[in-house]
């Protein structure tokens, strides 16, 4: 079933919340060094395009302006790219379903960072169909999401990630990413299960 819009996102504390709330999952350092390694990872340089998919308040969104690559961050609340803006004024936002999004240019670079358990599997198939029609010959992708932890905690982190997140993010802790990539054309690169294993990183290109 097609998710409709978390009514949360459009509360204006929704962008201070979520940041405090990302931060406290995974511990402030260790998110911010997340961020900074999954930005390294796509190796922009100053003449890529990049598109940033589910941008939410922009933490992501400065660190990819600060590379110097033209950023376009799309979001479909408002109240999460008004703080995304102001942290990240050199950025192009557009409010937009990331379901529907189109370019007429094309991006070297997209990223999609704790956005696509939030929507159902055919809406995550349609993104990443998408995310294959909008990358270049030559791009690639990062999608960054939760996964199901590994080690004596994996039944807490579970539990403790079903208490405040949609149904559709055990589907996608379960797997379901990988097998809706090579669906929607896509190949899948070596994916890396940082923090634990309770993210998984997975790279991907348009199939030959
Ligand atoms: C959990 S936040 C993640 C934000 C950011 N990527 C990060 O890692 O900090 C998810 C964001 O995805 C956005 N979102 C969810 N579904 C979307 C859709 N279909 N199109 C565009 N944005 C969407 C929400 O509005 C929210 O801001």
């Amino acid at each position: 079933m097609p998710q409709p819009p978390n009514p949360f996102y459009e509360t204006f504390v929704a962008p201070y919340v979520f940041d405090l709330l990302s931060a406290a999952v995974f511990g402030p350092s260790s998110l911010a060094s997340l961020r900074d390694r999954v930005v390294d990872q796509l190796m922009l340089t100053s003449e890529m395009r990049v598109l940033e998919l589910g941008c939410g308040s922009g933490a992501v969104t400065r660190r990819l302006v600060a590379t110097g690559a033209q950023t376009v961050a799309v979001d479909r609340s408002g109240a999460m790219l008004r703080r995304a803006r102001r942290r990240a004024p050199g950025a192009d936002f557009r409010l937009a379903d990331a379901t529907a999004f189109e370019s007429a240019q094309p991006f070297q670079r997209v990223l999609c960072m704790f956005f696509l358990h939030e929507l159902d599997s055919g809406e995550r198939t349609e993104v990443l169909r998408r995310v294959g029609r909008l990358l270049t010959r030559d791009g690639f992708a990062l999608v960054v999401d939760v996964a199901d932890g590994g080690g004596p905690a994996r039944s807490a982190w579970r539990r403790f990630v079903d208490s405040f997140e949609p149904p559709t993010v055990r589907e996608v802790m379960a797997g379901a990413l990988l097998r809706e990539a090579v669906e929607a054309g896509l190949q899948v690169g070596d994916c890396q299960r940082p923090l634990d294993g309770r993210v998984q990183v997975i790279p991907l290109r348009v199939a030959p």
